[in-house]
């Protein structure tokens, strides 16, 4: 219990430093934001993974904790990773960012709460519920989340 109001309390310390201190990015920069928030995504992809390994058996709770606790650091972090003037109109072939993201910018920088209260919602499972729960809440991460987001704001990554 201690250690998820700690987890929480950070989360919402990271909050809000991603709300007060994004200066606007200077052009040199963007090229590099883009790789910053694609290993961002990359990170959260692999996490997800080692917690769904968890459920399969192939590591254990506290491996699963670790996981759950790194990605809660992340949603906090990514709307400060995409200024404007990064989108595929841009950045053709560098990055999948759909220029939307800043046609919607109110939706699109709702969604990593919503990820984050999701990955809240997983870290309880993983210390206090089954196997199957875990699963669950995966698949509530991965839909209320990460496809929230990538079904608007992403192209295709064959693209
Ligand atoms: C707020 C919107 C948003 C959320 C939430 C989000 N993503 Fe993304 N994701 C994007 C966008 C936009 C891109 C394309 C970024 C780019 O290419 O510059 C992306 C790219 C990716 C990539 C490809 C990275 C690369 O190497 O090019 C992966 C993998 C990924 N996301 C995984 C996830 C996972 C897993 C989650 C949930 C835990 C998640 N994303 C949540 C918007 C989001």
């Amino acid at each position: 219990m201690r250690h998820r109001m700690a987890v929480v309390l950070i989360a919402g310390a990271l909050w809000a430093l991603a709300a007060s201190g994004a200066a606007p990015a200077q052009a040199e920069d963007k090229a590099a934001l883009i790789k910053q928030r694609q290993g961002l995504m990359k990170q959260q992809a692999a996490d997800l993974k080692a917690i769904q390994n968890y459920v399969s058996g192939g590591t254990d709770q506290d491996t699963a904790i670790a996981k759950v606790t790194e990605m809660m650091t992340l949603p906090p972090q990514i709307v400060a990773l995409f200024p404007p003037g990064t989108s595929t109109a841009e950045f053709p072939g560098a990055t999948h960012a759909k220029p939307d993201i800043w046609q919607q910018w109110d939706r699109f920088r709702d969604v990593p709460s919503v990820l984050l209260r999701a990955e809240q919602r997983l870290a309880e499972a993983i210390k206090n519920g089954s196997k199957q729960d875990v699963l669950d809440q995966v698949d509530a991460v991965g839909r209320s989340g990460c496809g929230a987001c990538h079904t608007y704001f992403r192209a295709p990554l064959d693209d």
